[in-house]
């Protein structure tokens, strides 16, 4: 029987979790992988709090050296969240030779190239398949399975709780605020909402799959955000008319011209495999140059899904003696991160409802090489704006914009702009 001395980073919803599966599932991981795991020490604010697992009181410290420089504790677990100290906290535990498990986008996607670098120079071992949709074994696919692969293209569902609003928004015809705050209510979203409805949490997210698909580091930086907090019901329906979905994508694809990652709001068929992905789940649909079409479906966060994939990354570090790294691609380390794309747009206008409006938005568009494919025109009731809504053929970011830009107030206003992906 191998026994592994472990410290946890950290208490909360997913710490408690672990704990709890730990325990149960004990005497399964000694039959099954030979292994038990003692947890000795657990650093948290405040060791008096109650916690949703019975953790013996002495087991608790608000030092973080107890756990990081303990010769005896061999693996860390690291789920206390935020940026810092849980990357320094890392980088310590590197240092010391200790192998890392990590439920943390935010730390690891910051903190990508120092951790790495760490964890190579000290032959430590760096586990992080809870860090991106939870349960999904989208890390393990990415590093392990799909290695033959060059992958051209990813579009990942990869936050819970903006893909609940949106699917309460589709299926109810809800706003935006009603949508959030039955999400709230229901513990899908947090009090503080803004880095998942702001798109934060899915760029941290995308930033360490696209650095695993291409192989290159993708720095958080370079992903193009957008959240979804001007989506408004009418968007909604207008989409549905069309036969489309709204989602929060995080897209990365590459080709000859380099690499595209952004996360923002995408109106994707109807009959696309993702516009079923609903509620709070999460999923990744990816293509790549052997596998072609693939996707991933799951549990994208929630205490027992997310101990689901640290444990399992406990076991493997349990299990393997040598660490292995990210493959990266030398090659790869001047490709352009690209910042105007192809896409097809979804742009909805207030328009003054008089002679010439639509002649002026249509120059504008048609002077910047902009197509349209589609257009609609509310007024079913007499008022001084009416709704117009577009649907472009592919055309460049940029001149998108500059179109729009173009367009004169007095004629019509620009209230949003959604990228369709097809
Ligand atoms: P949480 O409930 O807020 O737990 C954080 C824990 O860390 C608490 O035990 C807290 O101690 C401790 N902590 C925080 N800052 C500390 C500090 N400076 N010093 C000592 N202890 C500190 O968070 P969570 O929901 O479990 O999430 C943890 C991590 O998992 C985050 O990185 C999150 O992004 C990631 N994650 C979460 C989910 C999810 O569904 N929640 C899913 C996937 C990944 P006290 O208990 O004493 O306050
Ligand atoms: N806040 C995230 C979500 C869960 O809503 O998906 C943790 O990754």
């Amino acid at each position: 029987m191998k026994e592994i001395h472990v410290g946890f980073l950290g208490c909360g919803n997913i710490g408690c979790g672990v704990w709890n599966l730990l325990r149960d599932a004990e005497e399964r991981f000694e039959q099954t992988h030979g292994v038990r795991f003692a947890v000795r020490k657990i650093l948290v604010r405040d060791v008096k709090k109650e916690r949703a697992a019975q953790i013996p009181r002495e087991v608790l410290t608000t030092e973080a050296g107890e756990v990081l420089h303990d010769p005896d504790i061999g693996l860390v677990v690291e789920f206390m969240g935020g940026e810092e100290p849980a990357a320094h906290y890392m980088m310590e535990a590197l240092r010391q030779g200790k192998s890392v498990v990590t439920a943390n986008k935010m730390a690891l996607s910051l903190h990508w190239e120092e951790l790495m670098r760490e964890a190579k120079n000290h032959h430590a071992a760096i586990y992080y398949e809870a860090s991106v949709c939870g349960a999904i074994p989208i890390i393990s696919t990415l590093n392990d399975s799909l290695q033959a692969n060059r992958i051209e293209r990813m579009y990942g569902i990869v936050n819970g709780t903006t893909n609940y609003i949106l699917s309460s928004m589709s299926q109810s015809g809800v706003s935006y605020a009603d949508a959030l705050k039955e999400a709230q209510r229901l513990g899908f979203a947090e009090p503080d909402p803004t880095s998942d409805v702001e798109g934060y949490d899915a760029a941290y997210k995308l930033s360490i799959l696209a650095s695993l698909a291409f192989r290159c580091h993708i720095p958080v930086g370079s992903v193009y955000r957008e959240g979804i907090t001007r989506v408004e019901a009418s968007d909604i329906a207008f989409g549905q008319e069309m036969g489309y979905t709204l989602k929060l994508l995080a897209l990365a694809k590459q080709s000859a011209e380099g690499i595209q990652v952004r996360v923002h709001p995408t109106f994707i068929p109807r009959l696309h495999p993702l516009a079923s992905v609903s509620g709070s789940f999460n999923s990744v649909f990816l293509s790549g140059d052997a596998c072609d079409d693939m996707m991933l479906y799951g549990r994208g966060a929630g205490s027992a899904p997310t101990s689901s994939a640290v444990v399992s990354d406990m076991l493997a570090a349990a299990r393997f003696d040598s660490p292995v790294y990210p493959a990266v691609d030398a090659d790869r380390a001047n490709t352009a991160i690209l910042d105007n794309w192809e896409s097809a747009f979804y742009i909805r206008l207030s328009a003054a409802d008089r002679p010439g409006v639509l002649a002026h938005v249509a120059a504008c568009l048609g002077e910047r090489g902009v197509s349209i494919r589609y257009m609609v025109q509310r007024s079913e009731t007499p008022s001084a704006r009416v709704p117009i809504v577009l649907i472009t053929h592919k055309a460049m970011e940029k001149d998108v914009r500059a179109a729009l830009d173009a367009i004169a107030p007095e004629n019509a206003l620009v209230d949003n702009v959604i990228r369709v992906e097809e």
